[in-house]
């Protein structure tokens, strides 16, 4: 294993790391033996006891932490790693079989020392099972500026003839304080993803999962906060996430009168995994993170670790660009004069990318053929792609196109060729969904051929983004002719593949940048985060629908990766209203231009204008979400620069007719904002109101934080955008 050192080192490594602790995030400590790992605001106490068993003894805050050695963790013998073994008290991380068929595990402490993981102290620890030849590496990586801590393990086959059989290998635990708690999570489907969802944790397991390789159910992150505590900017909080796409569970156990446990990890249902002599199984990441800065404070750590860590390096600190994606003004009817029709105003408005979506591709005239068949159409596009992309080019926009690699129509050569490169089994169905059957990635040929397919188009065509898209279930996952070991590996497998190849192309095509969608936001996780740069967060484009999705989505995901675009679906609304919506995100635009007048455009050139001025605030601030359209007939989110130095504002009223009808809509109608400098002179500036109007009078910080703005949106369907200055 590389970057561990060899135990005989283990004495002299502790000393320096020890010397090293006093400006470190991870300590040692000799009484009780073990370490505190500490971020910003949370410590995190491990102990060994005098039999070897390694327990979390502690995760919260570091105050509370300083007065408390022994919590409930170590009381409910819930271990760092917890196995099947012993009694099931506990969410186990991991199952397995060995070759005479004993089915527990018994872990030992064998060693540990603090590395150096791509820039962060990790711990290490490694644990051996008392009998058989089973090593358990379990990995901390300490990311204190975000409160957050990467936990993964390894699980090793040291033996040198028999497998290990695993049922099940999660990717980390945790243990909270003893108290109630209110479970905080997303859930959704198609057209509605990322709605909150809010409900006390009672004893018992509640589990979150994917299943078939989506995430519309439940984005998989999660909130735990101690009952009572509402303060959406302050208070304490435990949240998480994987680092995994596919299938991923997260399970939330809690026994009357203990502290709740929480497990994540990949979703072993009906997959299995033989470990070898000498193999090694490295889960994915678990993130787990402690706040005491309430809801907004859980959201702006998670997402300012996704925009900082997670997302490629490449693109990471680059603003996103205008899009235009033609999609919604075609759909399948994709032809090359049209296209540069919807270009050329794309150009007149300000546009920066623009992007033909489905339907480029041969023999694609409807969502029943052509997927598999990744060349050009050529009665669509006579003479190519390059014509078109050199056109969009000289108007200074780039190119970028739509691809759905995992996907194959029955209509389509690849299958007529390949029957056998699907999911299927034997004397089964093989279900379509919107046409389609599931390409099974973890094969080599299938690989092998799509990975040549998007290396041909982008090495051919001036493409500088790709969409890509997935957009069905996963069903009768079979793989007949893999050796049986092989075949309850198979999602695991394609999910590697598919990383592989995404990362491939990215290795080779490194200025493109790519997009995650499935269906709209059904494959959000932080897996694909890792290596796309944006997502399209829903197929619903309405603008009042989408500041709920928003919303939602804001919980975790940082806004440079929220891509929104206008449609000419504006209910009840206005254009300028649709703006305003979607340029709280990564603005695009999807409607069908070749309708539009002097008027629209005139509208669309200014927002879009305004928002080029505003984009680094957004893409690149603080987000607060002010009022909630969960909780409010309104909704309002701020953006706040690293320095405090500028604001801007979103207020949105989505029903004012029904407010004035209830209680609750006839209070206060101040919006406090947050993030400002307290002392510091605030200059307003209410976009888009003449200029005899615009408030002479500056404010502070603290005024602004405590008696607030006036909030002047007092219509229904009706939006402004603040923006601030300090002066
Ligand atoms: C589903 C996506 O979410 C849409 O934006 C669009 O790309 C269609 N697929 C195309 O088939």
């Amino acid at each position: 294993m590389k970057n561990l050192i060899p135990l005989f080192l283990a004495a002299s490594i502790s000393f320096a790391a020890s010397a090293l602790a006093q400006n470190s995030c991870i300590r040692e400590t000799s009484n009780p033996k073990g370490w505190i790992m500490e971020t910003k605001s949370s410590s995190y106490r491990l102990v060994i006891d005098g039999n070897g068993n390694v327990f979390p003894a502690f995760y919260g805050s570091r105050a509370e932490a300083s007065a408390t050695k022994r919590n409930d963790a170590w009381q409910q013998a819930i271990h760092e790693v917890p196995v099947r073994g012993a009694y099931p008290n506990k969410i186990p991380m991991l199952e397995v079989v060995f070759a005479d068929n004993v089915r527990d595990i018994d872990l030992q402490y064998s060693g540990a020392e603090i590395i150096d993981k791509d820039g962060r102290q990790t711990l290490v620890i490694r644990q051996k099972d008392r009998y058989y030849p089973l090593q358990v590496t379990s990995y901390m990586r300490i990311l204190p500026e975000y409160d957050i801590i990467e936990k993964w393990i390894e699980v090793t086959n040291t033996g040198a003839t028999d497998k290990i059989y695993i049922e099940n290998l999660q990717s980390g635990s945790i243990v909270l304080p003893r108290n109630a708690y209110q479970l905080t999570h997303l859930a959704g489907s198609w057209g509605n993803e990322f709605q909150v969802q809010r409900a006390a944790l009672t004893p018992g397991i509640k589990t979150l999962e994917a299943r078939d390789f989506k995430s519309f159910e439940t984005p998989g992150w999660f909130l735990l906060r101690p009952e009572g505590q509402t303060d959406k900017f302050s208070g304490a909080g435990w949240f998480g996430m994987m680092q995994y796409s596919g299938n991923w569970r997260m399970d939330f156990g809690l026994r009357y009168g203990t502290g709740p446990q929480v497990v994540s990890g990949i979703n072993f249902w009906d997959s299995a995994w033989h470990l070898g002599p000498g193999e090694t199984f490295t889960s994915p990441k678990f993130i787990a993170g402690y706040t005491e800065g309430g809801d907004e404070g859980a959201a702006q750590s998670m997402s300012a670790y996704v925009r900082k860590e997670v997302l490629p390096k490449s693109h990471s600190g680059k603003l996103r660009p205008v899009l235009y994606n033609s999609w919604y003004a075609t759909e399948f009817n994709v032809r090359a004069e049209h296209q540069l029709e919807l270009a050329k105003v794309a150009r007149e408005i300000g546009v920066e990318l623009f992007v033909i979506d489905d339907g480029w591709f041969k023999g694609r005239n409807n969502s029943r053929a052509g997927l598999g068949d990744w060349t050009v159409d050529a009665k669509k596009f006579p003479d190519g792609l390059t014509p078109l992309i050199k056109q969009v080019n000289e108007w200074g926009m780039d190119f970028g196109i739509w691809i759905e690699p995992e996907m194959i129509n029955p209509n389509s050569d690849l299958y007529r060729e390949h029957p056998d490169w699907v999911f299927h089994f034997p004397n089964r169905t093989r279900r379509e969904s919107r046409n389609q059957l599931m390409l099974n990635l973890a094969r080599e040929d299938v690989y092998q051929y799509l990975l040549k397919c998007y290396s041909d188009l982008l090495a051919t065509n001036n493409i500088k983004f790709i969409k890509w898209d997935h957009n069905r279930t996963l069903s009768e996952p079979g793989w007949p002719d893999a050796p049986v070991e092989k075949q309850k590996e198979v999602r695991i497998r394609y999910i590697a593949n598919l990383y592989r190849l995404i990362d491939e192309l990215r290795g080779r095509f490194p200025d493109v940048w790519f997009e995650d969608c499935s269906s709209g936001g059904g494959r959000p996780d932080l897996g694909m985060l890792t290596r796309m740069d944006q997502v399209w967060v829903s197929d619903n484009t309405k603008p009042k629908d989408r500041l709920y999705i928003q919303h939602g989505f804001l919980s975790a995901w940082p806004a440079n990766t929220m891509v929104a675009w206008t449609t000419d679906w504006i209910q009840n609304t206005s254009l300028e209203f649709t703006f305003d919506v979607m340029m709280s995100g990564v603005l695009g635009v999807g409607n069908d231009l070749s309708k539009w007048g002097d008027k629209e455009k005139a509208v669309a050139k200014e927002k879009i204008g305004l928002y080029k001025a505003i984009r680094p605030l957004v893409q690149q601030g603080t987000a607060y979400r002010l009022v909630s359209p969960f909780e409010d007939f309104r909704a309002a989110v701020e953006y706040v620069s690293v320095d405090a130095s500028e604001a801007v504002v979103f207020c949105y009223n989505l029903a004012d007719d029904l407010a004035k009808n209830r209680l609750e809509g006839r209070g206060d109608l101040k919006l406090r904002l947050q993030g400002l400098d307290d002392g510091a002179l605030y200059k307003i500036e209410f976009c888009g109101m003449a200029a005899d109007k615009q408030p002479k009078e500056t404010c502070t910080g603290k005024f602004l934080k405590e008696i607030g703005l006036r909030w002047t949106v007092l219509e229904t369907g009706k939006s402004q955008i603040i923006r601030l200055k300090k002066q």
